[in-house]
Order: C-alpha cells, then structure tokens, then sequence
C-alpha cells in the first residue's frame, strides 16, 4: 500500500507525512525565462511523487513585486504571471491529487507588500483613517526618531516615514522585514475578517493546508513599547518580545483550526513558529495548529550532545501538549545542510545521515527540494545576489536558492529550462551537473536512492505499527559520540557523530545512511535505524544534560 493510500484510510494523515518543499522560483522552468513556474512543476510533479512523498508545500507564487522573492504579497487571491495563471494552478492540484500528493500552500500574515491596495489606500487615506488602523502607522517623536526602537530583521530600524519630509504627515509605518512588506495591525478585528477570506478562498479551490509565515510575531504589543534592548535582532524575532509571541495570537489560530476544521476532509496547519520548544508546542494545543516546526532543531550543527538536549525539550514538550514535533533541517532560508554540517566528503555524509535519523522520528517531516541531492550552498557571486537580507543586513540565503539541476550536462541551465531559455535567475555552479537528479538515477548509492528507499521503509514499518507517530523518544549520548534515541520501544535511531567508528547497538539495522562495514561498526557521520531485540541491556548510556 503506498504511504498516501495508508493515510487516506486514517484521521490525522498529517500526523507523519513527510512533506517536500518547492520552491517553486528555482524548481523547474517550463516558459523559458530563467525563473521556474507553474509549467515546469507540472511536467515534473511525478518525479516529486516517486520520491514517495505525501505532499508538497509550495512557497508564495501570489502577484508580487518580488523584493523578499514573494514574501511581499501584493493580492493573497491570485497568481503571479511570472509563475502562470489560476488555472493552471488548478490542474497543478488536480494532476497532484491524482498521483496522491496533497497541497500546502504559504500564508503569509504578518506583512503584505508594499503595493498591496489595502496599504496604499491607507498611504493615500491620511493619519487618523480607518485605512490606516489596518497596519501600523505611529507618529515619531520631534527629533525625528522612529516611533520605537524596534529593529528590521534584515537590518536597521523596523520603522520607515510613510511621506518623508511632509510637515503635515509625520507618521512612520511599521516592517518587520524589508520597508515594502509592512506589518498588519491584527488588533484591528477587520484584519482577522480578511484573512479568514484568504484561508477560504484557497480551502474552497481543494488547497489541502496552509504554511504560516511568521506565525509567533502577528500581535504586536500593545501601545507598541520600546523592546528591552535597541540590540540588533540576532535571532529571528526571538529576542523582541514585544513583537513575538504575544498570548492574543493564539486566538488567531483557534479561528484558524475552525475553519480548517469545517471542511471535508478537514484542511491542515503547519506553522513557522521560531521560537524554543515549550513555548512553540503551544501553538500545537488540541484547537490550534495541527503542527508547528521544530525551529530548535533546524539550525543544529553537527552535535551529539545539542541533537540530545533539543529532542529532550521538544520531548518534554510534546508530553504536556501533545502534539509531536515536526522536522526539517533545511528550508529556503538557512543554509543547506552539508554546507552547515562541515562541507566536503564529511558534510555531505552527515547530511545524509542526518535526514535518515529525523526521517526515523516520529512526527512529520519536511524535505527541501534539493537536499535528496545533497546540494550544497552555492557561493553566489556577490553582483547576482538578489536576497534582500543581503543588501540590508550582509546575509544572504540566495546559496540555498539556486535553480535545481536535473541534467549532467549543462546545457539549458542544467536542464532546468527548455531551450533558448533566459539565463537562470541564479547562477549555478560548474559542479552542478555531478549533484543533478540525472547523475542520481544513475548511482544505486546516491542520495536519491537512499532518500526514497528510506520513504517507503518508513511507509512499510507504519503500517505495520512499528513506527506509531506517537511513539516517545528518549536521548542519549554515549560517550564514543553515538547519539541515540530511542522511539517506542521497538526501534532505535543512532547516528554516530564523533571522529570515530562507535561499535553498533544490539538490533537488527533496517538501514544505514552509510554502507557498514565491518558490519558490527557505525563509520564517523552514519545514521542507522534498529530493531531492538529486548530487552535492550549493555549499553553504557548516560542522559545528555
Ligand atoms: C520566510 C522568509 C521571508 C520572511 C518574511 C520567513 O520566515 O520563510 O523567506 O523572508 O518570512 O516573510
């Protein structure tokens, strides 16, 4: 039975789908303008559905003037051109609900784009409007500071003057990121009103859930008081409470999982909650959210002991609220993991092994395009960068953005558009060829091999109750660097982080990131899943606190 046929059967499929993420700018290019689309992602939904995948989420492709490459909404109930037209994203969930995959689709509610019509009726409306009380428009004080002194988490103030240098408007609006995605005001209940009609409208056209933007930050704190430190943002929002994580947001998504929950079947909530593990589960209580990510592990490095303390906090977590975390270690916005884990011949082991291990936990799981190919970032050179983190805050994400290879050869972008196409909107590097899905196909070792031989594994041991999504996990270091955790208590996960071989746990390996051998070894940055023969004994475990 195939893993969408076996959730199909059950309540809460969600709970340990394993979801791929398209970027759809840099997936594939059908019209032959060097950015991918709607077309491209068509012709190449069957290979996202072999990879044996539940779903896809796709990142924004609404009309957008494309400063935070779509993250600047300018109409929630449409789609861009450069992307394609409303009716073929109609055949796209069509033709992906025929070959079993579900559709995620981004919201993004804590900003719009500058040139959202609502926004420029409040720009045009005047201090003091109603237009205006839909975001946050706040007078500085007479020596010409901004209302507070909240930062943009791509750099400088959060604040910009709505009409520079006028003497009769002399108000600010607020950004969070970039001066052309404003904030909403969600304490304007008109604000809530209008995005119930967005989730409405994507939910009635059959979209199956939804990927919050943002989803800690909506509510800003009331009277929008200075934050405790003018500090730089260094985490996210994280380290502003007063724009993350106030309690009033939590109504947003009691409203939210009511809607999701009056259609048939009921849609899903995945939110982008960056915040530490107790305080995100709470976005995940019974009436709100259905998953939230789990920010703390996404950015880990390669470290037994961190791997162990986070997944004993997200554990503790789950306990008290219920809901499994859910697991990525890459997404568009961070650095891919082999680069992260170290680069070269040991990045690219470790970031095998490390999605085989969150792959093996329970919960679900999300897979950025590209990592079933080991990509790494890609220095882009500095002239092609496009990522406005970049020319505000020096950072930029473009490396983990650039368009996939499909081919060896590299004619038409690596066969990422058709001929006589435009030049990628990003450059790709020399050595693409070698990481395309071509290349892949053709080596019984490779990534995407191991990737979707471990899918349907997963497949099989849920259907045979022995991978339950709420199977508790337990951490543990041992002192050779072999992290273990164990999941129920039929399977254990190890993945030996040190410099050395770790000699393997008691169990039979149901598979290894890694060929083994000897056989009774792990090899430096592998990842096996085991199943245990009770009882387990003999292992020199101790707690990593
Ligand atoms: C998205 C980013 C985006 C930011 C602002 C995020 O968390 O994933 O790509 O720049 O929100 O919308």
């Amino acid at each position: 039975m195939s893993g969408s046929a076996l959730h199909a059967q059950r309540d809460g499929w969600w709970q340990d789908a394993v979801i791929y993420q398209v970027y759809p700018r840099s997936f594939a290019d059908g019209d032959g303008d060097g950015v991918g689309d709607f077309a491209g992602l068509l012709d190449r939904l069957p290979y996202i559905a072999s990879l044996g995948v539940d779903g896809i989420w796709m990142t924004p492709f609404q009309p957008s003037p494309q400063v935070d490459q779509g993250y600047d909404v300018s109409d929630y109930c449409a789609v861009d051109p450069l992307f394609g037209t409303m009716d073929q994203f109609d055949q796209l969930l069509e033709s992906a609900h025929a070959l079993g995959l579900r559709i995620f689709l981004d919201v993004v509610p804590n900003h719009c784009s500058s040139e959202h019509p609502l926004f420029q009726a409040a720009v045009a409306a005047g201090p003091g409007s109603p237009e205006r009380a839909m975001f946050h428009f706040a007078a500085g004080s007479d020596d010409g500071a901004p209302p507070n002194n909240w930062q943009s988490v791509f750099g400088g103030t959060a604040w910009s003057r709505v009409n520079p240098g006028s003497e009769t408007d002399r108000e600010w609006y607020l950004h969070l990121f970039s001066p052309e995605q404003p904030d909403w005001n969600w304490r304007n209940p008109a604000v809530g009103n209008y995005f119930e009609g967005v989730l409405r409208f994507w939910f009635g056209k059959g979209v199956d859930g939804l990927r919050i933007d943002v989803a800690h930050a909506l509510f800003k704190a009331d009277g929008l008081p200075d934050a405790p430190t003018a500090d730089p943002v260094v985490d996210g929002l994280r380290s502003n409470p007063k724009v993350s994580d106030q309690e009033e947001v939590h109504e947003v998504y009691r409203r939210w999982r009511r809607v999701a929950d009056s259609y048939s079947p009921g849609r899903v909530l995945v939110g982008e909650v960056n915040l530490a593990p107790d305080r995100a589960a709470r976005y995940t209580r019974p009436d709100e959210m259905h998953q939230a990510f789990a920010f703390a592990f996404v950015k880990l490095g390669w470290d037994a002991a961190a791997w162990a303390a986070v997944g004993t906090e997200l554990e503790a977590a789950r306990k008290e609220h219920g809901a499994p975390p859910t697991w990525a270690l890459e997404n568009h916005d961070i650095s891919r993991s082999v680069t992260r884990f170290g680069g070269g011949d040991r990045g690219f082991l470790r970031a095998r092994a490390g999605l085989v291990a969150i792959l093996g936990l329970p919960g679900g799981a999300y897979i950025y395009q590209g990592q079933e190919l080991s990509l790494p970032d890609v220095d882009v050179p500095v002239h092609a960068r496009v990522d406005p983190m970049w020319a505000r805050g020096g950072v930029s994400r473009d490396g983990a953005r650039v368009p996939l290879p499909w081919t060896t050869a590299p004619e038409n972008a690596y066969g990422f558009s058709p001929p006589g196409a435009a030049e990628p909107w990003l450059p790709q590097p020399a050595f693409w060829g070698s990481r395309s899905v071509e290349a892949h196909r053709g080596d019984p070792h490779s990534t995407l091999h191991l990737v979707t031989g471990a899918l349907r594994l997963r497949t099989e041991l849920l259907a045979e109750g022995i991978f339950a999504p709420d199977d508790a996990c337990s951490w543990h270091v041992r002192e050779d660097g072999l992290l273990l955790c164990e999941r129920g208590d039929q399977i254990l996960l190890a993945v030996a982080m040190g410099d050395g071989p770790c000699p393997l746990p008691d169990g039979n390996v149901l598979l290894s990131s890694s060929p083994l051998t000897p056989e009774e070894f792990l090899p430096p940055d592998t990842a096996v899943w085991i199943r245990r023969r009770p009882p387990l004994s003999g292992l020199d475990f101790y707690d990593a606190e």
